[in-house]
């Protein structure tokens, strides 16, 4: 993955480029690296900050073979692969909010956004935008974003740790960790990803607010299953499997 980098100083959104690119054909693993995105885009239909050479603003391609259903171990995959980095390079402990949010005190420092395009029955191909706040300091959020928002250099000041993150090398290390479980997704070996999920995750043990048939319930977060849907104990006593959609975390 990566050997094919396209970079750009400014671009829209790393995303919308990747599916041009590969609706025309382009190869599996071909990565996108703006400094800066004009539009960068969130999940929700929301907007994503993405301030000139402020942070990480990638998407790479992906045409793997799998059922639909395991698209969001997929999402999983590349959050833990992002946590896994961050330790590696900064010795960064951070944590992963359901589905795919990287979290540190609180605060949200990475995103990522999976889009497809389908073919009948299967995946033609896979856009996995990664985002991550590497260099902004508490004036660069929005007075909305600074209650929800964080960078790596703002949490390794807090605590007092003069470390300078190169953003190539962050990259670098989040593509060889996401590349070795990219393998284990798709040979169905998803055990290591669940049991790396639950061991940096935010979100099991909490209170979360869930959408399910369009309808909105409280419960306490208990588990995954095998296959990556959250369990949720609902305050009505039921308990439900929720595959994807907004699950907020109470106090987060
Ligand atoms: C989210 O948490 O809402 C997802 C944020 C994803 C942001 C990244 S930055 C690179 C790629 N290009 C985009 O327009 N979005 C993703």
């Amino acid at each position: 993955l990566g050997r094919n980098i396209i970079y750009f100083d400014q671009i829209d959104s790393t995303n919308n480029y990747a599916k041009r690119i590969a609706l025309e054909g382009c190869e599996e693993g071909t990565l996108i690296v703006a400094d800066c995105q004009t539009s960068g885009r969130g999940r929700l239909g929301r907007d994503w900050n993405s301030a000139n050479k402020k942070g990480i603003w990638m998407s790479l391609v992906l045409r793997p073979d799998i059922p639909f259903e395991e698209v969001q171990m997929l999402t999983l995959a590349a959050s833990v692969a992002v946590v896994q980095a961050l330790y590696e390079v900064a010795e960064i402990k951070a944590g992963i909010k359901w589905p795919n949010d990287i979290i540190i005190n609180g605060k949200k420092v990475c995103g990522i956004l999976v889009e497809m395009n389908m073919e009948i029955e299967s995946i033609n191909f896979l856009v996995l935008g990664i985002g991550v706040n590497v260099n902004q300091q508490k004036e660069d959020f929005s007075e909305e974003l600074s209650d929800k928002a964080t960078s790596l250099k703002m949490h390794l000041e807090e605590l007092g740790i003069q470390k300078i993150l190169k953003r190539t090398q962050l990259i670098a290390a989040i593509l060889l960790k996401f590349e070795a479980i990219y393998d284990k997704v798709k040979c169905g070996d998803f055990g290591y990803i669940i049991s790396e999920w639950k061991k940096h995750s935010v979100t099991l043990g909490r209170e979360v607010s869930i959408i399910y048939k369009d309808r909105q319930y409280r419960g306490i977060a208990q588990d995954i299953t095998k296959d990556g849907k959250l369990i949720v104990k609902c305050e009505d006593g039921t308990v439900k499997e929720v595959f994807s959609g907004e699950v907020s975390v109470r106090g987060l």
